[in-house]
């Protein structure tokens, strides 16, 4: 991988070496401390010239100045600092990080007029640039920088300097879990499905207990005895088994009712017998996306020790095709005694999902569940890849996670429920059958997992088009994009710890 930068805080003093970014608000060319850097008026000309006013985002970039011992100094626009929300902190650090993608020594001033630059500023521009930085080229056997050139296996360097250092490293602990969380999150969807199956998906699983979760991974024998037929139904095609894991994170009261948050882990999607199209199935390596998700967060969440007891539960199977395989027509009875109609051996994700969102609500009775799954190709007819989809059965819950959407910009828009719905799924054969027709897709495919959390508090995301090839922004240019992390541990943190 890529090596991660390395971020440190420091107190305002000008260095002799390496490069320095400064900020410019629009309209008011440089001030305070970034003043000072420009002695001989270069940038200022510069501004001139390249028609630079400080928009969001803009940039000017004078290589080894004049008589300066600098190799660069790059001046970013940050449009006007009032209005500077905690997603711009983060976009901010990835248009620093993408300027400087070869090993380097960068100092950052944070001195901008009439910001409240705090020590949060300073910490979400530094999980942008990690979160930008991030590069999966792990089976690259001859690395490259961004321009195609050998690169340096060095990390890059980045001080951020402002106001109150102390302060910032410290809130940048919880931002380095959360940036932790995410890379975890977008290695497994990046991850082939030759090297990452349900047990090596489970192995990965394990090295949580060193940050204090707890994980306990169930085999097809242990589910099989627990009435699993919809999860494995799915994994009976596929000569790499199946798995359960139960990860629990428990930094909360010891009389708090947990919760829990569900994943589909499908680690590769052919279809089975209904078989997927050969154009573009490759992406279906990356049909886990929910379960990373569930991973990348109980690995934030536990590195910085969150105040909440958590419960993380994700199904592993592969959905592939031999002789074994489960046919059309097959039908098989759940965890929750509901039989089920298999008219598409395609329409997976939900099978697994129906057993591990039961076992969830019997075995821990949580305050709520919500579960993240790649679920439908739908979704991304309804929403394109800028939102996910959000199924509730609980206003509350559905508008805390809103908002935590629009704070941390991993979106989610809220799809409609109901009995007429909920009716598309009936079956003549058994208690209902598992696709409900091509229109509203995404919603019947939500209506079927209702069925399998009783009065729970129950969102199901549907983050086919956001976990993974969703277009590349700021903070991400990974296929696997890691959505859901920085949604839920916001959600966490605004709602449900202390
Ligand atoms: N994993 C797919 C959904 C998917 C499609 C995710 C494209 C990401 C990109 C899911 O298992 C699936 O195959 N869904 C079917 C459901 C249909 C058979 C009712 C779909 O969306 O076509
Ligand atoms: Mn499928
Ligand atoms: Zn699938």
């Amino acid at each position: 991988m890529t090596p991660r930068p390395s971020i440190s805080f420091a107190k305002h003093a000008a260095p002799k070496k390496g490069s320095v970014v400064l900020l410019s608000a629009e309209g008011a060319g440089l001030s305070g401390i970034a003043k000072g850097y420009d002695s001989g008026k270069a940038l200022e000309r510069a501004f001139a010239v390249a028609d630079f006013t400080g928009k969001s985002g803009s940039t000017i970039d004078v290589i080894a100045p004049q008589g300066s011992t600098l190799d660069r100094l790059l001046v970013v626009g940050v449009g006007k600092p009032a209005n500077l929300k905690e997603y711009d902190w983060l976009k901010l650090g990835g248009v620093i990080a993408a300027q400087f993608r070869k090993a380097a020594d960068v100092t950052v001033v944070l001195d901008l007029p009439d910001a409240k630059t705090d020590a949060q500023d300073a910490a979400g521009l530094a999980l942008g640039i990690l979160l930008r930085a991030y590069n999966f080229d792990k089976y690259k056997t001859k690395k490259e920088d961004g321009d195609g050139k050998p690169a340096e296996q060095k990390p890059s360097k980045f001080t951020i300097q402002c106001a109150d250092p102390a302060a910032a490293k410290k809130a940048f602990a919880d931002a380095d879990a959360v940036a932790d969380g995410v890379t975890l999150a977008r290695d497994l969807v990046n991850e082939p499905a030759n090297k990452l199956g349900p047990v090596e998906f489970a192995a990965e699983t394990k090295a949580l207990e060193k940050l204090g979760v707890s994980v306990e991974i169930l085999t097809e024998k242990e589910m099989g005895k627990l009435g699993m037929g919809a999860l494995l139904g799915v994994a009976q095609g596929s000569p790499r088994g199946a798995r359960l894991v139960v990860m629990r994170w428990n930094g909360g009261k010891a009389k708090d009712k947990p919760i829990a948050f569900v994943g589909k882990g499908v680690t590769f999607d052919t279809g089975g017998n209904s078989m997927k199209p050969a154009a573009g199935m490759e992406d279906m390596k990356g049909d886990m996306g929910g379960a990373a998700a569930v991973t990348g967060l109980m690995h934030a969440l536990a590195a910085r020790k969150a105040k909440a007891n958590v419960v993380g539960v994700v199904g592993l199977v592969e959905n592939s095709v031999d002789g074994a395989a489960q046919r059309p027509g097959d039908i098989v009875t759940s965890m929750s005694g509901q039989t089920i109609e298999v008219l598409n051996t395609d329409a997976e994700g939900r099978l697994v999902l129906a057993d591990a969102l039961w076992y969830c609500n019997q075995r821990f009775e949580p305050k709520f569940m919500v579960n993240l799954a790649t679920l439908t190709g739908a979704i991304m007819v309804a929403l394109g890849q800028f939102h996910a989809g959000l199924f509730s059965n609980n206003d509350e819950l559905s508008g805390r996670l809103t908002e935590a959407g629009l704070t941390t910009q991993e979106r989610l828009w809220r799809m409609p429920m109901g009995p007429d719905y909920d009716k598309l799924i009936d079956s003549k054969n058994a208690d209902m059958k598992n696709i409900g027709g091509r229109f509203g897709g995404s919603i019947s495919a939500a209506q079927f997992l209702q069925r399998f959390v009783k009065e729970t508090p129950w969102a199901h995301l549907d983050i086919a088009g956001t976990a993974m090839g969703s277009p590349s922004n700021e903070i991400n240019q990974s296929w696997g994009s890691g959505f859901g992390v920085r949604l839920l541990d916001r959600l966490v943190r605004d709602y449900y710890e202390g």
